[in-house]
């Protein structure tokens, strides 16, 4: 692994998250690179037509950008901040969050990503994958969702320690078009997504999945929400509305939901289950090794 020596004062972390995973990951950072006396300036790029200029004329040490991974790739609103930031020139660490680790096809997530950082002149010097409970298609048990809570101090440390010492980490990609055409028939649904939801007759007209939507693609209209095509799939309408009241048909939607505060609730005081018996089977290797710390 090569190592550039490089001081960093200042770190602007730049995140996208859904449903709250990613952010758990960005606050972790942000409390992490305080305490180590680092200045950080937060960019969470919620609403991120009016978010994606903000700080462009700065200058700092180094870029965190972080997301989840949507159909092995990065969701919008990280495509829409790299189109429009007038930031250049600066390092930039790339760290993907995804419910399945670090595996093929999850392992291509960064590549469009890191290219057209590059395009706009950003140095890449870091690519990490981290792991948080899955929000799509898969429902994990609560033993697995803790265990990946509890984990991302350490991970996050360790993270930090290797780039304030230089570290570079840049991934090997392999074509292949498999990949690339799952992310694009997802992607080609993802706009209409919303459209096809219902709204079943427990929506009270609050009001809150409209308020609360990244990309502003609801609007209440008398008293219930009426969906645009800007969806970017993150499932955060669906999984927040306090009546259940949006439902879709797709097998990718948890139906029960995704709550990673309600899950520390129920696991209050319960003794954790050894990894390798909540997080095992084929599937779950790259995580159980991202638990047990055995990944490279
Ligand atoms: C539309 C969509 C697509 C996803 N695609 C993948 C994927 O390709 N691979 C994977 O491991 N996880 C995938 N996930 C799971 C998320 O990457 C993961 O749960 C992440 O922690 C969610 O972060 P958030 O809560 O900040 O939105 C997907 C989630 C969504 C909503």
């Amino acid at each position: 692994m090569e190592q550039i020596a490089h001081e960093i004062k200042s770190v602007m972390l730049v995140y996208f998250s859904g449903t709250g995973g990613v952010k758990r990951i960005a606050e972790t950072f942000r409390f992490n690179l305080s305490n180590r006396g680092i200045t950080v300036i937060e960019n969470n790029l919620d609403l991120s037509i009016v978010n994606c200029n903000r700080y462009s004329n700065m200058s700092v040490d180094q870029i965190i950008l972080i997301f989840p991974v949507h159909a092995f790739d990065a969701p919008d609103p990280i495509y829409r901040w790299i189109e429009n930031t007038g930031i250049t020139g600066d390092r930039i660490a790339v760290i993907s969050v995804s419910g399945g680790g670090e595996v093929w096809p999850n392992t291509g997530c960064r590549n469009n990503c890191c290219r057209a950082l590059e395009q706009k002149g950003l140095t890449v010097s870091y690519e990490r994958m981290m792991c948080m409970p899955s929000n799509w298609v898969f429902n994990i048990n609560d033993h697995m969702a803790m265990w990946l809570l509890r984990i991302i101090p350490d991970k996050v440390n360790n993270i930090l320690d290797e780039l304030l010492c230089g570290k570079v980490r840049r991934t090997k990609y392999k074509k292949g078009p498999f990949r690339k055409l799952i992310t694009k028939l997802e992607k080609q649904n993802t706009a209409k997504f919303a459209k096809e939801l219902a709204i079943d007759d427990n929506c009270t007209g609050c009001g809150l999945c409209a308020a609360h939507c990244p990309v502003d693609n609801i609007e209440l209209r008398v008293k219930k929400p009426v969906f645009k095509e800007n969806c970017i799939m993150c499932y955060r309408c669906i999984y927040n509305c306090p009546s259940h009241a949006l439902k879709s048909k797709s097998f990718m939607v948890l139906k029960n939901g995704y709550n990673l505060t309600a899950v520390e609730r129920r696991m209050k005081g319960i003794e954790l289950e050894q990894v390798e018996k909540c997080c095992k089977g084929l599937m779950w290797k790259p995580v159980r090794k991202y638990l047990l710390k055995i990944e490279k």
